[in-house]
């Protein structure tokens, strides 16, 4: 990928009209091709527009991310504190209640810097797990949040217009140690004096733990998760323990 600007900021209310045309923009390219327009005019009507997305990103309830490319809003993330369903069994969960990517940015890693931005956001307010809900036919965004360590926990129905559509349940935790040294690397990056990163940053998904979880699928990926979460809860632990005995960090 060429070198491009990414800015990713929490959005204000000024922001409600150019989120609602995008928000609509992303909602018909990633589902007008599967669902009656009818459906679609239906849930359009309801979801976007100014005063509703105005609604949205003065909620306190609701964090709003929005991520532009050389200065134009190319996708936005939205998470969103309230009832988890009850397959959702991790502690502190929030809801990643909308995740788009304008097409134009697909496969370029705009997905991937708004995924990290969701999950430090996500850290910082106090949650601990993330969790989803994802039409079964949409293969693109599965494949993403797989690869992202989510994994599958249940169902849902979501309705589409007049159209009751089965969404999966995806989760994942939000380990601590990849959080903190993630959300350090960032400061310092745009803050030359703040501290260092611990020297042993772990980037907790490259643990055979997590990676196991990613390569299953369906049942497997259920019992395999509830095997290595005590696991990996023990490894996160560990880590912790050894960055409290590490010697004070140097500037
Ligand atoms: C979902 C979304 C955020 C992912 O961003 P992205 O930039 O497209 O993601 P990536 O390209 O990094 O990853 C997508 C993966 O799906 C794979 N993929 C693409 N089409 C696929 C298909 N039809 N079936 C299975 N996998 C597919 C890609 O190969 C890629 O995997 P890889 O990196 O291992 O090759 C983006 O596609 C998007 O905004 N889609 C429309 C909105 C949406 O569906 N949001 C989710 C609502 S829950």
């Amino acid at each position: 990928m060429n070198a491009m600007s990414i800015v990713i900021r929490v959005g204000v209310a000024t922001d409600a009209t150019a989120l609602a045309e995008l928000a609509a923009r992303t909602f018909r390219e990633t589902f007008a091709a599967d669902n009656w327009a009818e459906d679609m005019a239906l849930h359009a009507a309801v979801a976007y527009g100014t005063s509703q997305q105005q609604r949205e990103l003065i909620d306190p309830d609701i964090v709003t991310l929005l991520v532009e490319v050389e200065g134009q809003l190319a996708g936005y993330a939205q998470l969103r504190w309230g009832v988890s369903p009850a397959c959702v069994t991790g502690t502190k969960p929030v809801e990643l209640w909308r995740f788009y990517i304008a097409q134009l940015w697909h496969g370029r890693g705009v997905a991937q810097a708004l995924m990290r931005s969701v999950e430090s956001e996500a850290y910082r307010r106090g949650s601990r797990t993330l969790w989803l809900g994802v039409w079964e036919r949409n293969e693109r965004a599965k494949a993403f949040y797989h690869k992202n360590g989510f994994i599958d926990v249940g169902s849902h129905v979501f309705m589409v217009g007049t159209d009751p559509q089965t969404d999966r349940i995806l989760v994942r935790s939000l380990p601590t140690v990849m959080s903190n040294v993630g959300q350090m690397q960032r400061e310092r990056s745009t803050r030359p004096n703040a501290p260092r990163p611990p020297e042993f940053a772990v980037n907790f998904r490259s643990l055979p733990v997590y990676s196991a979880s990613v390569s299953f699928n369906g049942r497997h990926s259920l019992l395999l998760s509830r095997m290595i979460r005590p696991l990996g809860r023990l490894v996160i632990a560990w880590l912790e323990w050894r960055q409290k005995r590490a010697r004070p960090l140097k500037r």
